[in-house]
């Protein structure tokens, strides 16, 4: 196959690179820190499974989608779309998906980079031992006292915005490529010390089970739709960034040792990079829920469940302030090499409309600082104006994660289903099974959109209606209380019995904070 176009921001070295830099971009906040508290707070197991479901088959569809569009195009999805539209003789106008990916951007950066700028300056409180021998409480206490300044979370959010626009500046190949090679196996052993220590608490088997016990009666319709949301968000789909990263993502494979060259095949690598994903979402789950049930926390206690669980193992286990550094550090790192890839289709775009990089990547840096602003004051001052879902950085994030980018993959779906032209999908997929291409081609066009629009219109019913909307998860959240409740006045005692007096208070009843053993068939022994 012949280099159609050569992309004008460069070229990764090769495949792995790309899968570095994806994984890159998909791995960052929406696993480490969403992923566990919107499991927390959706019932546990039940959203898990659907969660992986959404992954499976409508997030790796999408995702092949997206990086197959990219690398057609060679551009900025804006301009991807654009010239794909011409080659397949359909109006331009479809490059609007495009343009509202432009608007998500500027919406998740802001956020983003808020929630970046916490673990940032956990990072310091980790340095100076700030962890050390903390108890639950305290913890809690810390991170709420971050919260209440507003000018310590601008610093911070400064600075990360900063860091992050700079390696955008510089054209993302440069410094990414190799930050990224260091940086993402890193963060795996990291993980892996933690779930280590999560596995020596006694909380252990019951935070495995919240994870694992795959209740449907905690199920709900928002429940559905946040696990949609989640699976855009964690794989970066839905506002063109796989799309960007995918225009850099060479067609042929370098022929080792003088070896033809093989065509690099788009699904494989998606489904590496949706794995590894999916992993750490998981990993992180594996290691925050044992830490809330060891110590009485609540498990839907919202956005600060990261900040307020991890420090207590790191307090706790030997080497905490080298480990929780270092964990907090990667943390940064992963969530900077997500929101580089937020702002690269972009900064992308204006380049090719004329800017210079460096100019381009200041301007949409600003632009989302200044947005940013309101999320920072949303924890503080703004704290107690609240509109439509809740404060300004509810607002955000919810029409950002759970509207526009299921909104805009269900977009990507049916222009590389139905819009773009067949045989150009097909060639540049390159894939080796005819079969697995028509299951891919079946979910494009049909599966994912009626899925995703069916569910659309369900939430939007039920914000239009909303008394029927908070009567179905009510039980299951206040049930979540009452049992973090009762968890939390026993503190002081053996954790075991925390557990024990919990079951006992629950009776038969089916509470996701506490699932009782017998309830719990599905977990593997020696968990
Ligand atoms: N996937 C990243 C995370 O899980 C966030 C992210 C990066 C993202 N780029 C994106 C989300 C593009 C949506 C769209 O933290």
């Amino acid at each position: 196959m012949k280099q159609e176009n050569k992309p004008v921001h460069g070229m990764w070295a090769n495949r792995w690179v790309f899968i570095l830099a994806a994984t890159g971009s998909a791995v960052g906040l929406g696993n480490i820190w969403r992923f566990p508290y919107i499991t927390g707070e959706n019932g546990g197991g039940a959203f898990v499974l659907l969660y992986l479901l959404c992954i499976a088959v409508v997030g790796v569809p999408i995702m092949a989608a997206e990086v197959m569009i990219g690398r057609k195009g060679g551009m900025s999805p804006i301009n991807s779309m654009r010239k794909l539209a011409l080659d397949s003789k359909v109006s331009q106008r479809w490059s609007g998906i495009g343009h509202m990916g432009v608007l998500s951007a500027f919406l998740i950066l802001s956020f983003y980079s808020v929630v970046a700028s916490w673990a940032l300056y956990y990072v310091w409180e980790s340095v100076i031992g700030g962890f050390q021998g903390i108890t639950a409480a305290e913890s809690g206490a810390r991170f709420d006292a971050l919260l209440a300044d507003p000018w310590l979370m601008m610093g911070c959010h400064t600075l990360f915005m900063v860091l992050t626009m700079v390696v955008v500046g510089r054209g993302v190949k440069g410094g990414l490529e190799k930050a990224v090679e260091i940086l993402m196996p890193l963060l795996f052993v990291l993980l892996v010390v933690l779930v280590g220590y999560a596995a020596t608490t006694p909380g252990f088997k019951q935070g495995v089970s919240f994870l694992f016990a795959f209740d449907f009666s905690k199920l709900n319709g928002q429940a559905v739709i946040t696990a949609v949301g989640q699976a855009f968000f964690t794989l970066s789909l839905g506002m063109g960034a796989i799309m960007a990263y995918g225009a850099y993502m060479p067609r042929e494979t370098v022929g080792k040792k003088g070896g033809k060259p093989q065509p690099v095949s788009i699904m494989s690598t998606v489904i590496i990079i949706a794995l590894l994903d999916t992993l750490v979402a998981l990993g992180s789950g594996v290691a925050m829920f044992p830490l809330i049930f060891s110590n009485g926390l609540e498990v839907g206690q919202g956005p600060g469940m990261m900040f307020v669980t991890l420090p207590l193992a790191f307090g706790q286990m030997p080497g905490g302030v080298l480990f929780g550094t270092l964990f907090f550090v990667l943390v940064v790192s992963a969530a900077w090499s997500s929101s580089i890839s937020l702002g690269e289709p972009v900064v992308a775009w204006l380049v090719e409309r004329g800017l210079g990089r460096g100019k381009a990547a200041a301007l949409v840096g600003l632009g989302a600082w200044l947005l940013g602003i309101g999320s920072v004051l949303s924890f503080n001052l703004w704290k107690d104006h609240t509109f439509l879902v809740g404060t300004f950085f509810d607002n955000v994030e919810f029409l950002s994660t759970t509207v526009m980018l299921p909104l805009g993959g269900v977009l990507i779906a049916i222009f590389a289903g139905w819009v773009m032209k067949e045989t150009h999908a097909r060639k540049e997929l390159a894939m080796k099974s005819f079969p697995l291409y028509l299951v891919w081609r079946a979910l494009v066009r049909i599966f994912s959109p009626a899925a995703v629009i069916a569910l659309f219109t369900y939430t939007i019913w039920k914000m239009v209606f909303p008394d029927e909307a908070v009567a179905a998860p009510e039980p299951v959240a206040q049930e979540q209380v009452e049992a973090a409740d009762s968890a939390a006045a026993q503190e002081e005692s053996e954790a075991a019995e925390v557990i024990e007096a919990v079951e006992q208070e629950q009776g038969e009843a089916d509470v996701p904070a506490a699932p009782a053993e017998s309830d719990v068939p599905v977990v593997p022994e020696g968990q």
